[in-house]
């Protein structure tokens, strides 16, 4: 195994896109920021240095960290963020994962630009479980502010204005064909006539989830969040933030170019900006007659609303089954809400605003709204014993029951804010059933646990029914995942073993419903001796 060493300086630099240029923060200049690639084993030494005029901190989307939160970055959670001229050094080891994942800023809505790639190949010698593709492309999805996204975040949480307000979907930070002013700069992807290449799509969007196709061609899903999965061929992909899905792509159709295209996927509720972002699939031996438009075939894309295509792609994943070690008993029966409330309230910080930050959104999880401290990480506050930061209430379900997903009434959107934690002894076999509420809007909620992934054993539409709904789920191929849809309106089951100790959050991959407290924190605790217990503290961990 290696050691990768790298230095990230976080730092403004005007990017210009839709005729329009501004200070972004980048790395290293960079947007998107640099692809990391190791192997499974290797290690990563990442040297981060703040330049930039804001805090920050970086995480490391779907590595495990096992019994190193220290590495895993979001802000206040599991360290404070390096401030402005400070430096910080991640160092971690990838365990027994392989596939796609990748990093992103985990503070405010900083990973708007400051994100990318973090490609794990198996093992010098150890194959794919597929026939080797003859190359590999990496396609991030994203969101383009001509705003500086800090703004916009702040906007956002006060008027409640709807999640989607970027003015572009990108494809490696290019808008592509459809946008003003961005033709010139579009992604082109080369293949060969006949070759089968491995398509690495990352969900780096800020607040949606989009559909993603290619004109004339099916793609086979081998993977997801750095986890194999059986072989399964599909028209259209839909990926939400926080998700990866690795596809292999067999250039089978006649040479020619073929438009890749990714719109919004959402539920009617919520609005969407109509925009599609483009890059190109260019065969290599494609005619090019002189005169001749050769305007690239357009994919069809599902419906905005089209939730029947999203669910079924999503439940056409499973887990190659040799791989499941299925988890049938349960320690832990767990029930979480996942939704938005909206407070009566007309300006910000008046008593009504019961928002984090005073905001009139509040999302929730059973009735908690998520606020992060201030003044310490509660990692830090933990280990080092400091008192106040955070309370290990979280209810384990929601305080009061309720249809979930019928008409909800407004007495139920006005949830309490707390930075509560739920507590679970090492090794303790983990059920969660998390439930979209219908309070403001349905929505999918791609919800993501840091520090662990975990088997998705069901899911379905409505009100989760604990007496008929287990009898379905599934523990022979279950999908392992880190990010995964609640539904809109309905629910998703899953599993994992609480073995990793430390302070790991969980939350909804929206932004704009993260900062507004769509999360709470296990407290795992250690367990017997060294081997079971978090490792000490770097020493040029930041303070606050
Ligand atoms: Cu990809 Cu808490 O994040």
């Amino acid at each position: 195994a290696e050691t990768h060493y790298h230095q990230f300086v976080i730092q403004a630099k005007p990017v210009k896109r839709l005729c329009r240029t501004h200070n972004t923060i980048t790395v290293n200049g960079q947007f998107p920021g640099p692809t990391l690639e190791v192997r499974n084993g290797d290690s990563l030494v990442i040297r981060v240095v703040n330049s930039a005029q804001y805090n920050i901190s970086l995480h490391w989307h779907g590595i495990r960290q096992l019994r190193n939160p220290w590495a895993d970055g979001p802000s206040y959670v599991t360290q404070c963020p390096i401030q402005p001229g400070g430096t910080y050094t991640y160092r971690f080891t990838i365990i027994n994962q392989e596939g796609t994942l990748w990093w992103h800023a985990h503070t405010n809505w900083l990973r708007a630009t400051v994100y990318g790639a973090l490609i794990i190949h198996p093992k010098l010698g150890s194959p794919y479980p597929f026939s080797t593709p003859k190359r590999e492309y990496t396609i991030l999805l994203g969101e383009w502010f001509d705003r500086n996204p800090m703004d916009v975040l702040k906007l956002a949480q006060f008027t409640g204005a709807a999640p989607n307000v970027s003015d572009a979907f990108t494809i490696n930070g290019q808008p592509g064909d459809l946008y003003r002013c961005s033709s010139q700069e579009t992604k082109r992807f080369a293949i060969e006539s006949g070759e089968t290449v491995l398509l690495r799509i990352i969900g780096s969007m800020l607040n949606q989830e989009l559909f993603f196709a290619i004109a004339n061609h099916k793609m086979t899903v081998v993977g997801v969040d750095a986890a194999y999965t059986k072989p399964f061929t599909t028209n259209v992909v839909m990926i939400g933030p926080g998700q990866t899905t690795n596809v292999l792509l067999t250039a089978d159709q006649p040479p020619a170019h073929y438009y890749m295209a990714a719109h919004a996927y959402n539920t009617a509720n919520a609005p969407f900006d109509n925009t599609t972002t483009t890059a190109i699939l260019e065969y290599k031996s494609a005619p090019c007659k002189k005169g001749q438009s050769s305007r690239p075939v357009f994919p069809q894309l599902p419906g905005y609303n089209d939730t029947a295509t999203a669910t079924a792609f999503t439940a056409g994943i499973k887990s190659p089954a040799s791989q499941v070690k299925a988890i049938t008993d349960i320690d832990e029966n767990l029930f979480f809400t996942a939704g938005l409330g909206l407070n009566n309230c007309t300006r910000p910080n008046s008593p009504r605003c019961q928002g984090p930050n005073g905001t009139r959104i509040t999302a929730s999880m059973n009735n908690v709204s998520f606020v992060l401290p201030r003044t310490n990480s509660i990692m830090q506050a933990y280990y080092q014993g400091v008192p106040g930061v955070f309370t290990t209430d979280f209810p384990p379900v929601p305080p009061v029951q309720f249809d979930y997903t019928g008409n909800v009434s407004r007495g139920l959107w006005q949830p309490i804010p707390g930075t509560k934690l739920y507590k679970l002894k090492y090794g303790s076999r983990v059920q969660i059933v998390l439930q979209d509420t219908s309070i403001v809007t349905t929505e999918d909620h791609p919800m993501h646990i840091h520090g662990y992934h975990f088997y998705v054993v069901g899911s379905g539409f409505g009100n989760f029914n604990p007496r008929t709904d287990p009898a379905n789920f599934n523990f022979v191929d279950p999908p392992l995942r880190n990010t995964i849809g609640t539904n809109p309106g309905g629910w998703v089951a899953i599993r994992f073993v609480a073995d990793n100790p430390g302070v790991w959050l969980v939350h909804c991959h929206i932004d704009a419903h993260l900062s507004t407290g769509l999360a709470m924190a296990f407290l795992v605790e250690n367990g017997f001796g060294e081997s079971q217990s978090v490792i000490p503290p770097p020493a040029d961990l930041p303070t606050c």
